[in-house]
């Protein structure tokens, strides 16, 4: 037997027991005739004592040979600490060692095992086993099978069946590039990763599960950020017979139940907004909706003048910074500085002060009276003390510009409260999406997506007009979650693929599974994703998802523990019959 007891359980009650501990050695504090040792397991900290008089001289000595990290087996008996520790739940008694087992050394770590490390991320990357032993990273991971426990206890009572579908498959289109694995096999063929199980969940709905979740792995090949991993979980949920009604209400069942149940937050009936009142609002399709600052369009109000960048910007647009109005010219400058970085893209910056006396102070008095002012403030929301920040130009481009101020703003006066959890609906999402560059629609969420009711009809004259049965859910800022009703019959099916520009053989290449599938009876059915890994982070208050993946991938897509990806030798393209044009 290893143990009797883990490191985290020994209290004051059970003074005198004789126990069995294993884990790792934490600290070590040697006094000569006295040595203390905090063995660490997953459960906690316990701490040991060894003297010459109650332990034996044999054992205090050979405890003095022990370093940290060390593999440790102690044999003694609990007693209680002359100073107990209170920040410790074991911190009231001590193990006298009677004997002890070195079950493995270790060399030093390369960074400090506690939960502030002097390890930088790319070392702790490297040695993430070490890393996992640290409390803020196990805590994590401890929360995120919490949370799937919690979704899968929630989806189960509500009838949805779990099922597996197969990673090797054909593309899934979801917008990013596939990860492809070569069949040895089927010489010159590929398999592709899937983006999402999006064909399958359809075809068991076809196939008449009525209601499918699945935690499961997806695979994107795309530019990486904080919330975006190549390889990440979603909770893929399907559902028969449904309507967007139906899946958002138990979509939203689940999300509050696991605020609940992990958060202790509750939180009432969410609120819904269509993609274009959020572009008009927030300049943003997943809108942070836990601080105001919301966008007040300036046009009629600001395109009477002589002032020419607004006469000729397709949109004038602003937002009330609170309390703004005491920054200084030099904070104000940064300001400008700080919207004209590459990043954010803006010209330039027009802002006014709203004076704390009712008075307005801005950066085009030359152009502009008390009274143009006045209104500004009235619709950009602004009280007497606050700043208006007004940017200019092509309405995309001028809402991305604001939005990011808005956020950044935010950031700064602290309104973006982790422990604040506001979702929130949008729906009513545009079918299509015009790529500037190529002049092609691609379907904004996928070709699966079904057109509103009533809208196929446009798709010839207007197709950028056509909204789609698309809804995601956003909270505090992130998409956390994305779905649809889908087509479901062949027709429609064809009709779309044709406006995304699929040829007929092309689409049956691609997807005649799935509209041969569609012949067989299937329901009208719908469903949606969560991803799981942003979902976690934001319910433990944080928004970078490595933090609560246990091996994640660097900002370049490796993993830089186990160095992949890396070379295969020849022998093993030539059995995948590849041949490489870059030398390895
Ligand atoms: P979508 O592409 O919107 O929908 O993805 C669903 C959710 O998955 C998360 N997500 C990611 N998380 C981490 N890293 C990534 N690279 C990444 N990409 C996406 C987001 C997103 O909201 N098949 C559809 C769902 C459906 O229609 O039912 C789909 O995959 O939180």
């Amino acid at each position: 037997m290893y143990r009797s007891h883990t490191c985290g359980e020994l209290r004051a009650t059970d003074n005198t027991t004789e126990v069995i501990l294993s884990g790792w050695v934490q600290t070590i504090r040697d006094k000569g005739f006295v040595l203390w040792i905090d063995l660490r397991d997953r459960y906690g900290i316990t701490q040991l004592v060894f003297d010459e008089e109650r332990s034996s001289k044999a054992v205090l000595e050979a405890a003095k040979d022990v370093g940290r990290e060390y593999v440790l087996q102690v044999k003694g008996t609990v007693i209680e600490r002359a100073s107990k520790n209170p920040n410790l739940p074991t911190g009231d008694i001590e193990i006298l060692v009677s004997e002890f087992k070195v079950l493995n050394n270790a060399l030093t770590p390369p960074f400090t095992i506690e939960d502030v490390t002097d390890g930088g991320e790319d070392l702790r990357m490297k040695y993430r086993y070490l890393d996992i032993r640290r409390n803020p990273v196990k805590e994590n991971l401890i929360f995120r099978h919490k949370v799937t426990m919690e979704v899968r206890k929630y989806l189960s009572e509500k009838e949805f069946i779990e099922v597996e579908t197969p990673y090797l498959i054909k593309s899934t289109p979801e917008g990013a590039r596939d990860f492809v694995v070569p069949s040895r096999m089927n010489e010159g063929q590929f398999y592709a990763l899937p983006q999402s199980p999006q064909t399958f969940k359809q075809l068991l709905m076809v196939g008449g599960m009525d209601r499918y979740f699945q935690i499961v792995k997806c695979f994107r090949d795309e530019d990486l950020r904080a919330d975006r991993q190549p390889e990440f979980t979603q909770i893929d949920c399907e559902m028969a017979f449904v309507e967007q009604e139906d899946i958002l209400g138990v979509f939203e069942g689940l999300t509050r139940h696991l605020l609940q149940e992990i958060k202790g937050v509750q939180v009432g009936d969410f609120p819904r907004i269509t993609y274009d009142e959020a572009m008009r609002r927030y300049g943003n399709d997943k809108p942070d909706i836990r601080f105001g600052m919301e966008f007040g369009e300036l046009n009629t109000v600001a395109q009477h003048k002589d002032f020419n960048v607004f006469n000729t910007a397709e949109l004038v647009v602003g937002i009330a910074v609170p309390d703004g109005a005491s920054y200084t010219r030099k904070e104000i400058d940064a300001l400008v500085d700080w919207v004209r970085r590459p990043q954010v893209g803006a010209k330039g910056m027009v802002y006014v002060k709203c004076n704390p006396d009712g008075t307005y102070k801005s950066s085009v008095d030359k152009f502009y009276d008390q009274e143009d002012l006045a209104q500004w403030a009235k619709i950009t929301g602004a009280k007497a003390g606050d700043l208006i920040c007004v940017l200019s130009g092509s309405v995309n481009e001028t809402r991305a510009q604001l939005s990011a101020l808005r956020m950044e703003m935010a950031t700064r006066l602290q309104l973006r409260k982790a422990a604040v959890f506001a979702p929130l609906w949008v729906t009513d999402f545009p079918l299509l999406e015009l790529d500037e560059e190529t002049g092609r629609y691609h379907a904004m969420h996928h070709p699966f997506t079904a057109p509103k009711p009533g809208q196929i009809s446009m798709l010839e004259k207007d197709p950028g007009a056509v909204k789609a049965n698309a809804y995601d859910l956003v909270l505090n800022g992130n998409e956390i979650g994305g779905g649809s009703i889908r087509i479901y019959d062949r027709a429609t099916q064809e009709v779309m693929f044709k406006h995304l520009g699929f040829s007929e053989e092309e689409a049956k290449a691609q997807f005649g599974f799935l509209m041969d599938a569609f012949q067989y009876g299937a329901p009208p059915h719908g469903g949606i994703a969560f991803g799981l890994d942003r979902l976690v982070a934001i319910l433990g208050g944080q928004e970078t998802i490595r933090d609560f993946i246990a091996f994640p991938k660097n900002n370049s897509g490796r993993d830089v523990m186990i160095d992949a990806p890396a070379p295969i030798d020849e022998d093993q393209l030539k059995e995948l019959s590849l041949k490489l044009s870059v030398p390895s």
